[in-house]
């Protein structure tokens, strides 16, 4: 057993998808999330700031006692993480390797959409990892920016968000993908719409959910799992104002959490 946390970070508040997940599937962890909230979006962002982002949001982690780090976010994942393996003590995980593999492993026709924000897109971090595990992948990605705001505004189920997602998603459709991931922490939180566009034959790929479940089983084989008392197991940070984070957060985390957000100074962290 160990009760120490596990610290997941995000650009903002859509790392909260990614939470859900983990709480849905090991109720009994103790977990910090630290949301960027005060420098949100990364996806329109340089590789560069993107990196310096990353680091300070782990800087700011490592003050806390974990046994494992989770970057919840589809643009830090897929641009900054390869550049910081092997850097720090405590395992870091991302959300692209486990969503590549579940990707890999429904395909039947061998045809992968991925969506994501600009930078995860031109990362390519998803296409050299299909290829890596088939190279017979076909590989379709799109970058749907458009995506996170029409969530983060409340449109996710409205028409505009239809009209949005058959434009992006047309290239993917045009390619008769069988499978999509979901690459960008907001996604699933479009999924009735996206179905809608692509038909329900179409698998969707929550990352949310492979990562969590390879949290699981690492911790697991090396016997770290936890039994945290509920009323103690959840903290929140953000480095902008708590009160959007709070409201919003609870629709992307499906239970309260005001109360429990603090505010942090990220540019104390920052090189
Ligand atoms: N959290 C980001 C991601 O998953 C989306 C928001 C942003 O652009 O920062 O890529």
């Amino acid at each position: 057993m160990d009760n120490r946390r596990i610290g997941l970070f995000d650009s903002g508040l859509g790392g909260l998808t990614v939470m859900k997940e983990l709480m849905r599937l090991l109720p009994s962890e103790s977990i910090v999330y630290f949301g960027d909230t005060g420098r949100i979006p990364y996806g329109s962002k340089s590789v560069d700031t993107i990196l310096k982002y990353t680091k300070s949001d782990i800087r700011f982690l490592q003050d806390f006692d974990l046994k494992m780090m989770v970057a919840a976010c589809g643009t830090a994942s897929s641009t900054a993480l390869p550049l910081l393996k092997g850097q720090y003590d405590v395992p870091l995980l991302g959300v692209i390797e486990p969503a590549a593999k579940a990707a890999a492993g429904v395909t039947k026709n061998g045809c992968v959409g991925v969506i994501g924000t600009a930078g995860t897109i031109a990362s390519g971090a998803y296409k050299r990892l299909l290829a890596g595990i088939n190279p017979d992948i076909q590989t379709v990605d799109v970058a749907c920016p458009l995506f996170v705001h029409l969530v983060e505004n409340g449109f996710a189920e409205k028409n505009v968000a239809k009209e949005v997602a058959e434009e992006y998603l047309e290239p993917i459709k045009k390619a008769g993908a069988d499978t999509l991931i979901l690459g960008c922490t907001h996604y699933p939180l479009l999924r009735k719409v996206i179905t809608e566009v692509l038909g329900d034959k179409v698998t969707l790929i929550n990352p949310g959910v492979y990562v969590a479940e390879e949290i699981k089983a690492r911790l697991t084989e090396a016997d770290q799992l936890a039994e945290v008392p509920y009323d103690e197991q959840y903290s929140f940070y953000v480095s902008d104002d708590p009160a959007g984070f709070v409201r919003l957060g609870s629709v992307f985390l499906e239970r309260p959490i005001s109360g429990l957000a603090k505010q942090v100074d990220i540019e104390q962290f920052t090189e």
